[in-house]
């Protein structure tokens, strides 16, 4: 059976808003996307991601959803997006749209009738539920976002009610048990295939179904961050059962019979529930986005925990089903900062290395615009510059409990999505070229040492080697199929696997760390006659004799010869 075209693809996730700005508005838009392909296009991207641009209040830079079926007019019109697509289809660029379906903005229409009155048509869009007999919150559920007083449930005066909001006050959720609803959805998602799109990526879609009755989450309250007795626990709506009932339907209804690519954005998805949403035969999805290698809360990987999350995905993959290769995007820090090194020395050496391990392992390389040209974290001074609402509840609930502001904003920065969200450096002049007017965020004063342009003018710099390495998807048939075998597995420094399928053997070896180790060949490679086929790492030779020692951050991709 031909391969799925989405197991070769490389997909490139787009932040609309801080990627390129083509009315001086400051905001990144549409026009300022299609001016930019041609480039997406050399670095071997095959596949866009758009995260949310539909009409919005921009509580959440998007996510907060006020009507599906448009683009919002600070990125364009519905024209321009069907110009952009045909644009892209014709450069050989699939476009993947970001769905939020487990909220609205609370400026959606549906929700603005919801809450009209209890016997509203759309009332049952939405989760409502009526105090306790105290008057208080259905549950001690708090939200993520930590707005207001901390509640997961927000008073609504006009019919004396709650309704449920996981994130933000102004994202309620939505009612998947009501059957309009979920067929509102589906017509919605189908009217998006008509119009031309490739596929979804669903946000946060583990968490549609929610615990019959609503039950206390019996977890212990953060001492810093919960509030007033309300604890953001994630596992009260994750993975709740009948969740599968849910996505099977979608399945049925709008995935399976257009034939469209399906990623979930996994919160709480492992390796060992994995097969129940991305297996074949569950027609559901077809992979799944989790944050076992790459997590935002803890940033670091060892080179123990690397091969163990992929020798893990490797078995979901071999068991049928397909997975997401990646280490950062829109809702984390930037990638060479938290899992490389971004001093000068070591910022494009660490950075390839990172690469090559996503994109030679087994699954879906996704890239996060301006990784390929080695973005950096930033660091604002004040809270008044930062613009995510994570960082923002957060440090207003590290304020009540009284922290200073320094100390919450060194705590908070390092892990800001703010670090993704600046813009794209796209050149040296005034705001990186990203806007002539004043942009939404500020620009990451590193532009005029990291920006596109200054890549393009050399051919060893980190987006040329993106551009191999997509390349190398393109040619080799065992990154896509090989079974992946882990070696020298005792190190703690050197991460070395192979890749084999019938037609081919790669092996690729990383010294992950600072150091110049030593590394010993297996007695299987020893023997073997290999070609050097990549290497991060200008005036070096190939060598995969008995004994040799590897640069900091060395990475090398050899290719066995029969
Ligand atoms: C997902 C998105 C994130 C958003 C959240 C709520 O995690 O990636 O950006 O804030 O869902 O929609
Ligand atoms: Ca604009």
């Amino acid at each position: 059976m031909a391969r799925k075209w989405w197991k070769e693809a490389v997909v490139y996730e787009i932040y609309c808003k801080s990627f390129c700005d083509s009315n001086g508005d400051g905001i990144g838009d549409l026009r300022g996307v299609m001016s930019k392909l041609h480039v997406l296009a050399d670095l071997g991207v095959n596949c866009i991601w758009f995260t949310p641009i539909y009409a919005s209040p921009q509580i959440d830079n998007g996510y907060d959803v006020s009507d599906y079926r448009s683009i919002d007019p600070a990125y364009g019109t519905i024209d321009d997006f069907k110009e952009l697509l045909d644009m892209a289809h014709g450069m050989g660029i699939r476009v993947i749209m970001d769905m939020v379906l487990n909220h609205s903005s609370d400026e959606h229409e549906w929700f603005k009738e919801s809450r009209k009155s209890k016997d509203n048509p759309y009332r049952n869009y939405y989760i409502w539920q009526p105090p306790k007999p105290d008057g208080s919150e259905p549950n001690n559920w708090g939200s993520y976002f930590r707005e207001g007083n901390g509640s997961a449930w927000e008073f609504d005066e006009t019919t004396g009610e709650y309704y449920l909001h996981q994130y933000s006050i102004k994202m309620p959720d939505l009612n998947w048990e009501y059957e309009p609803l979920r067929k509102e959805i589906y017509d919605m998602l189908n009217w998006w295939i008509d119009l031309g799109v490739d596929g979804f990526r669903l946000d946060v879609f583990t968490r549609l179904k929610k615990p019959a009755g609503f039950p206390d989450t019996n977890k212990t309250p953060d001492p810093v961050l919960d509030r007033n007795g309300f604890i953001a626990d994630g596992s009260m709506c994750t993975n709740v059962e009948g969740i599968h009932e849910i996505i099977h339907e979608l399945y049925n209804e709008v995935f399976g019979p257009r034939d469209c690519m399906t990623v979930g954005e996994g919160a709480g998805v492992t390796h060992e529930n994995a097969l129940g949403y991305v297996s074949r035969g569950r027609e559901e999805l077809d992979m799944v986005y989790h944050f076992q290698l790459s997590h935002r809360r803890k940033y670091s990987i060892s080179a123990d925990h690397f091969r163990t999350v992929q020798k893990n995905w490797s078995e979901v993959i071999e068991r049928g089903g397909w997975s997401v290769q990646y280490l950062s995007n829109h809702d984390s820090a930037r990638q060479v900062s938290c899992y490389g090194c971004d001093s000068e020395e070591h910022r494009a050496s660490s950075a390839k290395l990172l690469a090559t391990l996503i994109h030679t392992t087994p699954g879906t390389p996704f890239i996060y615009q301006g990784e390929e040209i080695g973005m950096v974290n930033v660091k604002y001074d004040t809270i008044e510059d930062y613009n995510c609402c994570y960082t923002l509840g957060d440090y207003n609930s590290m304020i009540a409990s009284g922290v200073s502001p320094k100390e919450a904003i060194d705590t908070l920065a390092p892990r800001s999505r703010d670090n993704a969200r600046t813009p794209y450096q796209w050149n040296s002049e005034e705001n990186a070229g990203f806007t002539t007017g004043k942009p939404w965020i500020k620009v990451n004063p590193k532009y005029t040492e990291i920006n596109l342009e200054k890549d393009l003018a050399t051919n060893d710099s980190i987006f040329a080697f993106y551009r191999e390495l997509t390349k190398m998807r393109r040619e080799n048939p065992a990154i896509i199929d090989g079974k992946l075998e882990f070696l020298c597995e005792e190190s703690p420094d050197v991460i070395a696997y192979l890749r084999e399928c019938e037609e081919q053997t790669l092996l690729i070896i990383a010294n992950y760390s600072k150091n110049t180790v030593k590394f010993n060949s297996p007695e299987k490679v020893a023997l073997g006659k290999w070609q050097r086929i990549l290497t991060n790492k200008n005036n070096t030779l190939p060598s995969l004799e008995k004994t040799r020692s590897l640069l900091p951050f060395e990475v090398e991709i050899y290719e066995l010869k029969k």
